[in-house]
């Protein structure tokens, strides 16, 4: 996927296919300009980029995006020829009959320096596309509850269900 110049501010950006030498950049930005936790799906052991967090990063995507049977699509936001962040579609099983594209999961981090200027929100926009050309009825997210911007970013998306549940906010939205 590649995004319209014009989609945010003046800046070129793009979503490429997540690759291995992209996933080294993605390491380094992470590293560099994220916490472990606004990054990883899934909950991390311990403080700070630790080796054993760093690898853990990498192998959440080896697994997960770069195998032979990927389980979801991971894309490098790519800002003016930089790697900023990454943005994510998994299609997920909901229950006993629901059709397994039915339902997708979606997620973007982008690194400190890019953040606050509308790439996230052109990146979302895309993801939601991405999302439809799936053949999803339904593209979810999550977020945490003192996640203002993740919030309002998705809260401002069209045919967008807001749901709590713990210290978690989900939005579904209806594509
Ligand atoms: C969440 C995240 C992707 C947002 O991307 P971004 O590029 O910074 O967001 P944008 O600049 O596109 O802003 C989107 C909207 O949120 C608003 N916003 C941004 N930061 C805000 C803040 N701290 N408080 C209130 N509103 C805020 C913007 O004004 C904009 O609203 P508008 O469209 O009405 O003007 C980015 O901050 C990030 O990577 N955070 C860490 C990872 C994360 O939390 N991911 C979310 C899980 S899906």
């Amino acid at each position: 996927m590649s995004l319209s110049p014009e989609l945010a501010s003046d800046r070129r950006i793009m979503l490429i296919p997540l690759d291995e030498p992209l996933l080294r950049d993605l390491l380094a930005t992470a590293v560099a300009e994220a916490e472990p936790a606004e990054v990883m799906p899934e909950p991390v052991e311990g403080a700070g980029w630790s080796p054993e967090v760093r690898e853990a990063f990498l192998r959440f995507h080896l697994t997960r995006s770069l195998s032979a049977a990927p389980v979801e699509r991971t894309y490098a936001v790519v800002v003016d020829g930089t790697v900023a962040g990454a943005a994510r579609l998994a299609p997920l099983e909901e229950g006993e009959g629901a059709a397994e594209s039915s339902l997708v999961e979606g997620g973007v981090w982008l690194g400190r320096a890019y953040r606050g200027s509308g790439i996230g929100k052109a990146v979302l926009r895309e993801l939601v596309h991405g999302a439809k050309a799936f053949g999803a009825a339904r593209l979810r997210t999550r977020t945490t509850r003192e996640n203002t911007s993740a919030l309002h970013l998705l809260g401002a998306l069209e045919g967008v269900e807001r749901a709590e549940s713990g210290s978690e906010v989900v939005f579904t939205v209806h594509l």
